[in-house]
């Protein structure tokens, strides 16, 4: 893609669903995508999302994780509403990511399937804690290998992972990366963190944004400065 503010999602992270529509429509005209979370998808549900993505490409960011049966099922029916992108956790295992890509397989739509490798609100120093060895980088790019080898279209990640992502499945391999901030901004609880510019110049595909647009007093003029970050790097 060569129009960068196509690469920006802003996940509309918000308990309101009309607020989240009258953000969206009021961003809109920048052409960018957007993507729906569990609060919002838990204060709208399904007829949101439906209404959403009949006017903008949406990614559904709930992050399946079940066994492979009842993953399959709720694939198939996030695709029905829609979306462009929809996602499931790789640590969920191989079946469950052979599970998903059948269940899209024989759709006349059929949403771009993401693996979530692990989330950016984690650190090195977490791991231990869950149960893994090795680095954050070295789980990213073992489930970013899994999720290429079930037919998955990318990953996400965070953005410090995308150039090692992309070394290690492909170039085409989509990456997705949150944990998007401009300099002093705040990281909130994110750990993995890098400017917009940065991204793009390690090769990234998505920028998914949230609270520095949503929490901003112009959430326009803060979307606007993200895509004028990533133009630094062309
Ligand atoms: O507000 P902020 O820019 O940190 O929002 C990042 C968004 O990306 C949130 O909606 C969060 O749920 C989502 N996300 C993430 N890390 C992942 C997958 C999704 O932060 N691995």
């Amino acid at each position: 893609m060569n129009n960068n503010a196509g690469r920006l999602i802003v996940a509309l992270d918000l308990a309101d669903p009309l607020r989240a529509k009258s953000l969206a429509e009021e961003l809109s005209p920048l052409g960018i995508g957007f993507k729906v979370g569990l609060e919002l998808y838990m204060a709208g549900g399904p007829a949101l999302v439906a209404e959403l993505a009949s006017c903008y490409r949406l990614f559904l960011d709930l992050k399946f994780h079940d066994i492979p049966n009842t993953a399959a099922a709720a694939v198939r029916e996030a695709a029905s509403l829609g979306i462009w992108m929809l996602n499931l956790h790789a640590s969920g295992g191989k079946a469950m990511l052979l599970a998903a890509r059948e269940a899209v397989e024989s759709l006349r739509h059929k949403p771009l399937l993401i693996a979530v490798t692990m989330l950016t609100s984690i650190g090195d120093h977490d791991l231990a804690e869950i149960g893994l060895s090795g680095s954050t980088t070295e789980n990213v790019i073992l489930m970013a290998r899994l999720a290429a080898q079930c037919g998955f279209d990318g990953v996400v990640c965070s953005p410090l992972e995308v150039a090692a992502v992309k070394a290690a499945v492909s170039e085409s391999f989509i990456t997705v990366t949150p944990g998007i901030r401009t300099g002093g901004a705040e990281k909130f609880d994110q750990q993995r963190v890098a400017a917009p510019a940065d991204v793009i110049a390690s090769g990234g595909d998505y920028l998914v944004v949230g609270r520095p647009i949503t929490g901003a007093a112009d959430p326009f003029l803060a979307a606007g400065r993200i895509i004028a970050d990533m133009e630094v790097a062309r």
